[in-house]
């Protein structure tokens, strides 16, 4: 029976060794969290790195890593630390994530990146190979593997490939700063169809293939010398049930159930009754806008000082990437602005700001989702931002304001959050306040219709859209090929 084939670069399970033992959790990221309800449900395998180098495995658990992945139907590559030094942290983060994202004076172009790019992308390649039988759907994701489809093509021609670009893909004139654009390119395009969330990514791509390799685009589609190549937007849903599920389970839990952190935000509620949280949830990532979320908030409360005591911003940062200097560099910025910023505005009852930098349970995510009043996501560049769609997942009495920046992907099917340009503290400030008054019915009238959207267009309908979408180009190049 044929299967799909996922590929990316990390498993949605994250290996890790503690007394000498495996321990298993899950990973964080919109990528291995949306695809994870469509790979539980489905006939597929998942291919990718359980997230430990190869050297910090003891050659003892080595089985036991593939038997762990195993049995959530996965298959763990093993990455050596070299290869995980210039292949992720190297091209993918210092890169491609930076060039991708317009941080253009943080991207770094070293041919030894490349190099090792290319030969992981060739060894996730040779994985797929040895796991495709005639018939199978491969489905290759996002950023880190963008050479992979056309290595799978060269084996493999007549296999049917999808690729899936989670990050924004940048305009033509920021792409073609890239050393490697051409390669880039007819990588990518060994797929049949190429996916991004929202349709200027697209546009983006199709200007980039036209303009660089001179194919033909029609629409979106592209002429390439022995076959067509079909482009198109999905925006990425989420497994709405569940995490509606999960609030609901929540508000019927008893008080002996209750989790610390709920106890410490229910504290917070009953002793200022007039106050409102503000959420902000994130990995600890430049293109999040943290810092300057942080002295928006400044700006704020300076201008706003009869706010004092009636917000408060808690703000959950999980670690990435920190062998990046830039993220290394951003986590002693937002540590030093934290600090201030309390010491600045706090008083002998209230702190301005409750940091958080960890990664937390699932539960606690409800806990947080559901508790505060109010979301401000304001990344700078953002592919989708999935944080949003679940922060309104979870507000199962409609209630709760987000704020969203213009600059992340979901703001195209959030209209009614209010949307704010990250870089102007000014329309910060003024959607916190209309926020903090913004009277209940309007609340609901706008979470509702939101709430209607993301149920329909789940990500288990995007999967499916995909998949057809793939299938279909799939029979173009049959009837195409035949006449
Ligand atoms: P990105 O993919 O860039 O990290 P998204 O907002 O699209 O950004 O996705 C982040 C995902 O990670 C969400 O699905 C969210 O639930 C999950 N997540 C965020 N913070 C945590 C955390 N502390 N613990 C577990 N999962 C988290
Ligand atoms: C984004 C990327 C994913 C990546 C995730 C977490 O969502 O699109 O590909 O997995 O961030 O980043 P990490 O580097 O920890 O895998």
């Amino acid at each position: 029976m044929s299967k799909t084939i996922i590929i990316s670069n990390r498993l949605p399970l994250q290996i890790s060794i503690k007394d000498n033992k495996l321990e298993v959790s899950p990973s964080v990221g919109g990528l291995a969290t949306g695809l994870k309800s469509f790979h539980k449900d489905g006939d597929s395998v998942w291919i990718g790195w359980p997230g430990i180098t190869k050297e910090e495995i003891p050659d003892e658990l080595l089985d036991e890593v593939q038997t762990k992945a195993k049995e959530e139907n996965c298959v763990a590559v093993n990455l050596t630390s070299e290869e995980i030094d210039g292949f992720y942290y190297g091209f993918s983060n210092r890169t491609i994530w930076p060039l991708f994202h317009y941080f253009m004076e943080y991207t770094e172009s070293k041919e030894e990146y490349w190099q090792s790019y290319k030969k992981v992308n060739q060894k996730y390649a040779d994985e797929i190979l040895r796991h495709y039988e005639e018939g199978d759907v491969i489905w290759v994701h996002d950023y880190q593997l963008l050479l992979v489809p056309n290595m799978i093509r060269e084996q493999q021609p007549e296999a049917v490939i999808g690729f899936f670009n989670h990050i924004p893909f940048p305009s033509y004139e920021v792409f073609r700063t890239l050393p490697w654009r051409d390669e880039v390119l007819k990588g990518v395009l060994g797929a049949d169809l190429i996916g991004f969330h929202t349709y200027d990514y697209e546009r983006h791509f199709l200007s980039s293939v036209s303009r660089i390799l001179r194919y033909q685009v029609d629409f979106n589609e592209i002429t390439l010398p022995d076959r067509m190549v079909k482009v198109d937007s999905f925006p990425m849903g989420i497994d709405y049930k569940k995490f509606e599920q999960a609030a609901l389970d929540h508000f019927e839990s008893t008080s002996e159930d209750q989790s610390e952190l709920q106890r410490r935000l229910n504290h917070h509620l009953e002793s200022t009754p007039d106050a409102k949280l503000i959420l902000s949830i994130d990995r600890l990532d430049y293109s999040k806008g943290i810092a300057h979320r942080i002295r928006a908030y400044e700006y704020f409360l300076d201008r706003n000082p009869e706010y004092i005591e009636k917000v408060r911003l808690v703000m959950l940062a999980v670690p990435s990437r920190s062998n990046v200097p830039q993220y290394r560099r951003l986590k002693r910025e937002i540590d030093e602005l934290v600090g201030r910023i309390n010491g600045k505005f706090s008083t002998v009852s209230w702190t301005p700001i409750w940091y958080f930098y960890r990664s937390m349970p699932f539960e606690n995510l409800i806990d947080l989702y559901t508790t505060c009043e109010i979301a401000l996501l304001t990344p700078i560049r953002d592919g989708m931002n999935l944080v949003a769609k679940e922060y309104i997942a979870t507000r199962t009495d409609h209630t709760g304001v987000l704020i969203l920046s213009e600059m992340a992907g979901a703001a195209h099917e959030m209209n009614e959050a209010l949307i704010i340009n990250p870089n102007n503290f000014e329309q910060v400030t003024e959607a916190l306040k209309t926020a903090f008054d913004m009277p209940r019915e309007e609340q609901i009238e706008r979470n509702k219709m939101m709430q209607k959207r993301l149920r329909r267009y789940s990500v288990e309908k995007w999967a499916q859209d995909f998949m057809k979408s793939l299938r279909m180009t799939k029979e173009n190049r049959d009837s195409f090929k035949s006449i």
